[in-house]
């Protein structure tokens, strides 16, 4: 039984009724399915079988839910961090710091001396210069800290311009006629213990032939290394791996990815590292939501659902498609816009789709919402954050609550030159707290 089915008309998450979710935590709420999580991951590790020396990472900005990272930690994965914040994350899911990987282009120092406090297992880094002030933070603490240089290979992954990250113009890696100079630069760095180069070209990635050539790149590299005298043990391959949002849609199983960088590296002898992220996470999360409005519209008419652009922002981002279902289809269907409360045109989930006839008080699912969902929420128009539920055959839990406006505006302070200490005010008008920072 797939995670999410259907069971006498009402969508079910394994056990659990979409509709008593709604009803217990309210909408909109990430919902995810454990047995979808570890299917994936087995999956993609069962698709490496042919690797021999392996390490998974998985890649925390996808969803660095504690209580997702803390089952991927039990299937084996380590995590592929890009920012302190995600650091603590995946420690506090009990993740151990050799099993990390520090990637990203914008380290700060205190991040990198935090890494190295840490015991991070492999810093990737993204410029000569970084490698340099990590050599000597790592130096000041009579370490040396293991890395790999992220190379460019200027490859069109074929993906979203946003989400391409191989090209010779974006942000990303050192262009491969460099590379060999200053991979011969810093290898010489006390601090460093420079074993090996890393790549990542893009994300939903529908085809193998970029990554295959982006790889073959990373052979020859390795290659021509080798030849100059440097021991390389270690190559991070990235993640990618693609995943189908719509009926139709085609791209790589695990197991086809696993057979093309088996054959591809099959003379490279070193540990291969991996940082999949949506292909772990993807299909194991939905966006549950309730229909608030049906509005007429000029062509079609608007389901305007309570989730939005700031709970799932791909579609406004990306132009990203999201399957809608219905939790409980009325067996009829129609032709609609899907369109969330926020006052931005943008905040658009679908046009003129043909789906499942809703009206005012139903709820719906987005589905395919588990990678890069949650994660890249935001608060605006004052809206809550999107609580997280897991579910567990037919048990269920509140994974991160729901932020609410009220609990964020006590963040929020005026100047204490004002005057009058500002008082909270909750709904009924009496103050309920004053402050001031006079
Ligand atoms: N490694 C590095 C260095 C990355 O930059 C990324 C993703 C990954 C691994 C994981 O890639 P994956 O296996 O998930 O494709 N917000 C966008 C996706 C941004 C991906 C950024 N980097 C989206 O919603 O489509």
């Amino acid at each position: 039984m797939p995670p999410f089915h259907s069971r006498h008309g009402i969508l079910h998450v394994e056990n659990v009724p979409m509709t008593e979710i709604a009803a217990t935590v309210g909408t909109p709420a990430y919902v995810y399915s454990t047995s979808s999580l570890r299917d994936a991951a087995r999956a993609f590790k069962d698709g490496l079988s042919l690797v021999p020396r392996k390490h998974l990472a998985f890649a925390v900005k996808a969803n660095p839910n504690i209580a997702v990272l803390q089952i991927l930690a039990e299937e084996g994965y380590g995590a592929d961090i890009v920012s302190a914040g995600e650091m603590t994350r995946a420690l506090s899911a009990g993740m151990s710091p050799e099993g990390i990987v520090f990637s990203g282009v914008g380290k700060t120092n205190r991040e990198l001396s935090a890494a190295l406090d840490a015991g991070i297992g492999q810093f990737n880094l993204e410029l000569e210069e970084e490698g340099v002030v990590l050599a000597a933070l790592a130096a000041r603490r009579d370490m040396r800290a293991a890395a790999v240089l992220r190379i460019n290979p200027d490859v069109d992954a074929g993906t979203h311009a946003k989400i391409s990250t191989g090209r010779r113009e974006n942000k990303f890696g050192v262009n491969l006629e460099e590379a060999q100079a200053i991979y011969a630069r810093l290898a010489r760095l006390d601090g460093l213990d420079l074993r090996g180069i890393a790549i990542h070209i893009g994300s939903q990635l529908a085809e193998l032939g970029p990554l295959r050539a982006a790889y073959e790149k990373v052979g020859r590299f390795i290659a021509a290394l080798r030849a100059a005298g440097h021991p390389i043990t270690h190559v991070d391959l990235g993640g990618g791996l693609g995943l189908t949002y719509r009926a139709g849609d085609v791209c790589p199983t695990a197991a086809a990815y696993g057979a093309m960088v088996a054959q591809v590296t099959r003379d490279w002898d070193v540990t291969l590292m991996f940082e999949p992220g949506r292909f772990i996470v993807g299909n194991a999360g939905v966006l549950l939501t309730e229909v608030i409005w049906v509005k007429p519209g000029a062509k079609h008419p608007y389901v305007i659902v309570d989730a939005a652009m700031n709970d799932l922002a791909r579609p406004a981002l990306y132009d990203a498609f999201h399957d809608f279902a219905a939790v409980h289809p009325r067996g009829s269907r129609m032709v609609a816009n899907i369109a969330g409360p926020v006052c931005e045109s943008g905040d658009t989930f679908a046009m003129g789709r043909d789906i499942e006839a809703v009206e005012r008080g139903d709820l719906a699912i987005f589905r395919t919402a588990g990678a890069y969902g949650a994660t890249m929420a935001s608060t605006y128009n004052c809206r809550a954050l999107v609580p997280e539920v897991l579910v567990d055959g037919d048990r269920f839990a509140i994974v991160a609550d729901r932020i609410t406006p009220e609990a964020m505006l006590m963040s929020q302070h005026l100047p204490f030159w004002r005057g009058r200490p500002w008082s909270h005010v909750d709904q009924s008008g009496d103050a309920t707290r004053d402050r001031t920072h006079a």
